[in-house]
């Protein structure tokens, strides 16, 4: 049988990148997808390339009234949700702290932490018991690198949020875990407005960090995301699993 037989997952940030090879990889699984992404024409590009049942849904996580209408779209189509993965993030150009801006602090705010923190509160009424939340934080949480410190502080709000929430919905039996990846080839790096020199040399800087010595794939990744969504995972829950090469581990 299918890991993830007649389960319905709801991927925010699905377009692209991580969220992109798990929502693959759940439907081969033989889940029921809703993709979601703030652009619809990215989400209609890579519709063409999916097989299965799923539907995409256009919704800016930094909205509250986007994560309603996810919300609604998904229950509307499905009924239920079993796997929330709360996949979209943005890093934005590396800003050491005396360049930090207030709307470079807003923005990625808004979307790392105010959008999954929302999108579970109109999700959580229709997650069945038993269902799973993840989030996909990441190795910044316990590693510094210059000129992250916004995006690292998300994501280790997000780790705090998890813990608290993973209290709230015990009654539920509802599992809350996290993914942390080490640095993973996506397009999240082309996004963050540096030269082409300047990325590559990042690049080198995060592989000479990683005892493997390379960066992850999303197909990595995905294939954590659907460990912690199954029941492969039906003991594991509060837990944050980097998947990192070892990068946070030396
Ligand atoms: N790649 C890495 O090295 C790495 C490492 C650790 C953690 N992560 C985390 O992994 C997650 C996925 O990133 P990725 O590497 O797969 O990058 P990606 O390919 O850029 O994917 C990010 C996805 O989030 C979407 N998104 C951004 N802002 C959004 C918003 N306001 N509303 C809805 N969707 C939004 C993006 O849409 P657009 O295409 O429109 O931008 C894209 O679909 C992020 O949370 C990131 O922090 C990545």
């Amino acid at each position: 049988m299918k890991k993830l037989h007649n389960k319905v997952a709801v991927i925010t940030g699905a377009n692209s990148g991580i969220g992109l090879a798990t929502a693959k990889l759940y439907l081969e699984e033989g889940a029921k997808v809703v993709l979601s992404g703030r652009r619809q024409d990215a989400l209609d590009k890579v519709s063409k390339t999916l097989v299965g049942d799923f539907i995409t849904v256009t919704a800016d996580v930094a909205k509250p009234e986007d994560n309603k209408k996810l919300i609604k779209e998904a229950i509307d189509k499905y009924g239920k949700i079993d796997i929330l993965f709360l996949n979209a993030g943005v890093v934005l150009r590396p800003t050491p702290t005396h360049e930090i801006t207030e709307q470079h602090y807003e923005e990625v705010f808004n979307i790392n932490v105010k959008g999954p923190m929302l999108a579970i509160k109109e999700a959580l009424p229709h997650i069945n018991n038993e269902g799973t939340i993840l989030f996909n934080n990441s190795v910044v949480t316990q590693r510094g690198f210059d000129g992250f410190g916004v995006y690292s502080a998300t994501k280790g709000a997000l780790r705090a949020y998890q813990r608290v929430l993973t209290s709230e919905v015990k009654l539920r039996k509802i599992r809350v875990n996290s993914i942390a990846p080490g640095p993973i080839t996506t397009p999240i790096f082309s996004k963050m407005g540096l030269s082409k020199d300047v990325s590559e040399e990042m690049g080198k800087g995060f592989t000479r960090q990683v005892p493997l010595g390379r960066f992850g794939t999303p197909e990595e990744i995905a294939k954590s995301a659907l460990f912690l969504a199954s029941d492969d995972a039906s003991y594991i829950n509060g837990i944050e699993l980097e998947v990192d090469g070892g990068m946070s581990q030396i």
